[in-house]
């Protein structure tokens, strides 16, 4: 079982480059099979998710031409297949992206129904909705959801919960509808803007993306086009709190510096010092950090995604720091790890109660999801000692070449499989 051995106690120092945005990325895959027309799509992260969804997409018959680790050439002409099945969904629930892509183009589609996930259980009710909407008959048999219908009819949708997923699902599906389509109570993620600007460039009719509202007009066909993803935010946000939980100065490059807006105000008032460029962003922790509140919020808010790297941070700042997670229902389960490194926190219900400590002990900790995961690294580098965290697979499937980039900073970590590996990192650790 591959490990993470980390020896922390010193600042990350230096300039890490940011990789394209996972969860952009997996939306966009799933559109390029709208058009049977070539569409190449480069500045992909190279991360186990979007590996499984490329099987997942030449699985139905597309063909999928990777030209580089970053860079993938997709022609949906071969889709033959409209049914994904389980074991892809259990793999990468965002394989339900698929169903808005055939659905809208062959207005029949067939995928198993994602289970809950570590962080909550994460129903998929106001996708369906939107697609029961458009005018689909939607049903479940046998742990599939089934998706069909003659024509899609664009139509006036309110969406009960702002759902990042089903806003782009619906207005994948909403893009080939006829009509008009307007979609309020929306997801304004810098990734649904992406894969609305996606959609447009190959002959969408998508406009309001990142406001409240998004008017769709629907087409019958769309183009194949070059698209370019946007910079991961929560890759580039995750160093930005690695850099301030280590007293270190470290440089986030090629990053949207307005995405990151909600991230920036939070270290800024726990004491950072905090320099933006055009696309570089640097974080200065010199002096003590000091506690503050923070609520995660939908876009532009505070993200759920950056919640265990600013609580990792926040229980080592001075002070008593209060966590309200508001967009799951179960994704404190990092602060059991931390308080195994002697963290002092307390839970109840939504909300996350944080004693500051001077500092935490090495231990041997598990990632139980993806950004917790990258946050009890954070943890183990802020911390003079030996870390080791197991399950490091959940931290590959949205980070690219995690501890390589933490090393090229000044991080001592190493991805390690044996006992006799973990002996020779303390030996050369000292
Ligand atoms: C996306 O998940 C991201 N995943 C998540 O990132 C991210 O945490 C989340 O958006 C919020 O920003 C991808 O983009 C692949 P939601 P998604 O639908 O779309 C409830 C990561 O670390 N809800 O915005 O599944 C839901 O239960 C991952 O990269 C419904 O009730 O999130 C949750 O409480 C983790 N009914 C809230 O809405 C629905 O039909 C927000 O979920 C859909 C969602």
């Amino acid at each position: 079982m591959e490990q993470y051995i980390i020896k922390g106690g010193q600042p990350l120092v230096g300039e890490v480059e940011i990789g394209g945005a996972k969860n952009a990325a997996l939306a966009i895959l799933a559109a390029a099979i709208m058009t049977d027309e070539t569409v190449k799509i480069e500045n992909l992260p190279d991360v186990n998710d979007i590996n499984v969804l490329l099987d997942a997409i030449s699985g139905i018959g597309a063909s999928v031409n990777r030209i580089d680790r970053h860079t993938v050439k997709i022609n949906g002409k071969g889709v033959s297949d409209f049914s994904i099945e389980y074991d892809y969904i259990k793999k990468i629930r965002a394989s339900y992206y698929l169903l808005g892509a055939l659905l809208g183009k062959y207005k029949h589609a067939e995928v198993a129904l994602p289970g809950g996930c570590n962080i909550g259980s994460r129903p998929i009710d106001q996708h369906l909705k939107g697609f029961r909407a458009l005018g689909a008959d939607v049903d479940i048999e046998y742990g599939k959801i089934i998706a069909e219908t003659e024509r899609l009819m664009g139509k006036h949708i309110y969406f009960d919960v702002v759902s990042v997923g089903a806003t782009i699902n619906v207005m994948m599906a909403a893009a080939m509808a006829d009509g008009m389509t307007i979609m309020e109570n929306v997801a304004k993620e810098p990734h649904v803007v992406d894969v609305a600007n996606f959609l447009n460039s190959m002959g969408a009719n998508i406009r309001g993306a990142g406001t409240d509202v998004i008017k769709i007009r629907g087409v019958h066909k769309l183009h194949g086009t070059e698209y370019s993803v946007i910079p991961d935010q929560i890759e580039a946000g995750t160093f930005m709190f690695a850099a301030a939980a280590t007293k270190g100065d470290v440089t986030v490059l090629n990053v949207i510096p307005k995405h990151l807006e909600a991230t920036v105000a939070k270290l800024v008032e726990m004491g950072c010092e905090v320099e933006e460029f055009d696309d570089a962003v640097r974080v200065v922790s010199k002096g003590d950090l000091v506690s503050t509140q923070v609520k995660t919020l939908p876009y532009p808010g505070f993200p759920t995604d950056m919640q265990p790297q600013i609580g990792v941070t926040l229980a080592l700042s001075k002070g008593t720091s209060i966590i309200t997670e508001s967009i799951f229902e179960n994704r404190f389960k990092y602060l059991d790890e931390l308080a195994r490194m002697g963290a002092n926190v307390k839970v109840e219900g939504n909300s996350a109660t944080i004693e500051g400590v001077k500092a935490f002990s090495g231990a041997r900790v598990s990632a139980p999801d993806l950004r917790a995961g990258a946050a009890l690294c954070i943890a183990g580098l802020a911390t003079d000692g030996i870390t080791i965290v197991d399950d490091i697979v959940y931290i590959q499937r949205g980070y690219e070449r995690f501890e390589e980039k933490l090393r090229s900073i000044g991080g001592l970590i190493e991805l390690v499989e044996t006992e006799k590996e973990i002996q020779k990192f303390k030996l050369k650790v000292g």
